[in-house]
């Protein structure tokens, strides 16, 4: 899949004072030589200030770890997880279309985004709050088919509870994220095959669960942070 800037590009970027000490900070986490490995925080801190990766933005990533633009660009261009044109501003959905998630119904995913959101992906829709597009594997096939939205997967979806989880972003509420058929993390579907003892509940790693027990440990804030903070550390 070509993935090139976006045409329309603003005249500069400035990291804000919180996050140019952040990334400073991130800098000096490699060692002496090596400072090039903070491209991958940079560039992310730099697309949750802003909600994309520009030009001017790889340009001052690249000024500050000393590599040539292009250099950043090739990383920026090469992960999913980099938007390099605008995305919307509530949610950006990116619909996994590898095999796996195509055999197990994507084409309906993105018949719903089609349907709900616009007919192309990457257009802004909504009063500039949701977005959409195809992208490779997720690396969650046994969840198969699914989409990310932020730092979230939606799984085991269909069309019908995708178009939900759609109607809700529309309408301001943040779905919760994992399996949407309650399936308990990857488990088998039905009864276990492979392995004859379940793991216990308290060792699993399931979305409801972590919600659960961070409102055990934190009180009712964490959940509604969960549930309905945008991710963005914006300063
Ligand atoms: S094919 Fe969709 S997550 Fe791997």
């Amino acid at each position: 899949m070509l993935r090139r800037l976006d045409k329309k590009q603003p005249l500069n970027f400035k990291f804000s004072a919180k996050n140019l000490a952040w990334a400073k900070k991130q800098i000096l986490n490699y060692p002496k030589g090596r400072k090039q490995s903070a491209v991958i925080p940079l560039l992310f801190r730099a697309q949750e200030q802003e909600g994309w990766v520009s030009k001017p933005a790889i340009e001052v990533v690249a000024k500050m770890l000393d590599m040539a633009p292009v250099r950043v660009f090739e990383v920026a261009s090469f992960y999913f997880m980099f938007h390099l044109s605008p995305v919307g501003s509530a949610a950006h959905i990116q619909v996994c279309g590898t095999t796996p998630c195509m055999l197990r119904g994507s084409d309906g995913l993105i018949r719903q985004c089609k349907d709900k959101i616009s007919k192309r992906p990457m257009e802004i829709a909504h009063d500039g709050k949701i977005s959409w597009e195809e992208v490779e594997c997720l690396g969650a096939c046994s969840n198969a088919p699914l989409v990310q939205i932020g730092s979230d997967y939606y799984e085991d979806l269909d069309e019908e509870s995708f178009a939900k989880i759609v109607t809700d972003l529309i309408s301001g509420r943040k779905p919760v994220p994992g399996s949407q058929t309650k399936r308990f993390s990857s488990e088998p579907i039905e009864n276990l095959t492979t392995l004859g003892t379940k793991v216990e509940e308290a060792q699993n790693a399931s979305v409801e669960l972590f919600i659960d027990s961070s409102i055990k440990e934190k009180g009712s804030k964490t959940k509604r942070s969960l549930v309905s903070k945008k991710d963005a550390p914006n300063a």
